[in-house]
């Protein structure tokens, strides 16, 4: 059996585990990111797993999350430590009535073919509770990863809870053709604001204004922002859902109304650099304009998660969510997915199709 480092489910059950017939495979992170991450700064290693206890599931992975905490946050970890983050698997033999076999759960199980854990018990590591997902078809399950999942309600409780955008009231979002920043947009059409976005290319802002009905959308990269702000949102911004930091963030916090709202939900311009980039100070635009300014992590709301989820579902069914999903292929491509992703290769939710 694989040294066991660190897991993110139920840990200890691991160490006491007798011999089974499954074999899981995982990765382990054994060297820090130093700009983009590498193939090599993690090993592949296999793992047998343990019989099941009354209360656990054994789980089958087929669709893994690559996200951009994960570059942010391994930082964090001790060295040698399992790969965190979301999945979407199958249920493949259970001993818990309430997680049948056959159904879908999204769990925080790191980057793993197969889990046993007891879904009732809070993972160690990680931020997802691990949820039975709910009948979606004809919609894949994939989206347990996306609008359905941790990304969704990043975008509803982001918006609701730190933004209280308000009908009528125009939103900017940078990031907007990404996971979280398009979910954002949406809900804020749904809401009656004017929303208006940046992202990284052409066809990316083409497609926030024609598919998901963004008023106007601006490639970052070639656009002078300023004068964008002005051509978008003539009546200045009253809310600012920050998905990427830096400079363009203090040009948008520079053209806000007084008393507007800031949701700082990442920033993930900076998360390769291995020197912080330097940014026009903002704290002017902060107190002459009155701003409220906030940082927010999604777990904050854990207790309210179904919540979100029902209310995502909810526009889903309605036809006011769309999404899109960049799908990298085979388990073995985890490390090409997550820097396509931090590339910008994604419009929507970056997943890995396991098989
Ligand atoms: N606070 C929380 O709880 C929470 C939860 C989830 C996500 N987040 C944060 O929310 C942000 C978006 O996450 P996501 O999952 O929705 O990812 P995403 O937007 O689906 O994917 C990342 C995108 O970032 C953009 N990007 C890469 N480098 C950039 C740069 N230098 N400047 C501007 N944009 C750049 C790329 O699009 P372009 O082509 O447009 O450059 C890329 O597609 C991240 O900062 C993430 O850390 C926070």
């Amino acid at each position: 059996m694989a040294k066991v480092i660190g897991l993110t489910c139920n840990a200890n059950r691991f160490y006491s585990a007798t011999a089974s017939k499954v074999k899981a495979r995982k990765y382990v992170l054994t060297k820090y990111f130093e700009g983009e991450p590498k193939k090599s700064d993690f090993q592949i290693v296999e793992e047998e797993l343990p019989e099941l206890k009354d209360g656990e599931i054994l789980t089958e992975a087929e669709f893994l999350s690559v996200d951009p905490y994960m570059r942010a946050y391994m930082i964090g970890y001790k060295l040698p430590t399992d790969m965190i983050g979301g999945q979407v698997a199958k249920i493949i033999a259970s001993r818990n009535k309430k997680f049948p076999e056959g159904k879908y759960v999204a769990g925080s199980f790191g980057w793993r073919t197969h889990t046993v854990c007891n879904p009732s018990v809070a993972p160690t590591i990680g931020f997802l509770p691990t949820t039975l997902l709910p009948d979606i078809s004809p919609h894949p399950v994939s989206l347990g990863l996306g609008v359905l999942g941790m990304p969704g309600n990043t975008a509803h409780f982001g918006l609701k809870e730190i933004c209280h955008a308000k009908p009528g009231e125009t939103i900017a979002i940078t990031g907007a053709a990404g996971a979280v920043g398009s979910h954002v947009g949406q809900i804020a059409k749904a809401l009656g604001c004017r929303v208006i976005g940046f992202a990284g290319t052409d066809d990316k802002c083409q497609y926030l204004e024609k598919d998901l009905g963004f008023d106007k959308a601006y490639n970052y990269k070639t656009a002078n922002i300023r004068n964008a702000l002005k051509d978008g949102a003539p009546n200045q911004v009253d809310c600012y859902f920050d998905n990427v930091g830096g400079e363009i963030s203090t040009t948008i916090m520079n053209y806000m109304n007084k008393y507007g709202r800031v949701a700082v939900c990442g920033s993930i311009s900076s998360y390769n650099d291995m020197k912080l980039p330097k940014v026009t100070i903002l704290q002017p635009a902060i107190v002459f304009k009155e701003l409220k300014v906030e940082g927010f992590l999604v777990n904050r709301w854990i207790d309210r998660w179904d919540e979100g989820i029902n209310a995502n579902l909810k526009l889903l069914r309605e036809g006011k969510l769309k999404y899109n999903e960049k799908i990298y292929h085979g388990f073995d491509n985890m490390v090409e997915a997550l820097v396509g992703m931090l590339r910008g290769e994604n419009t929507g939710k970056a997943i890995v199709k396991v098989k």
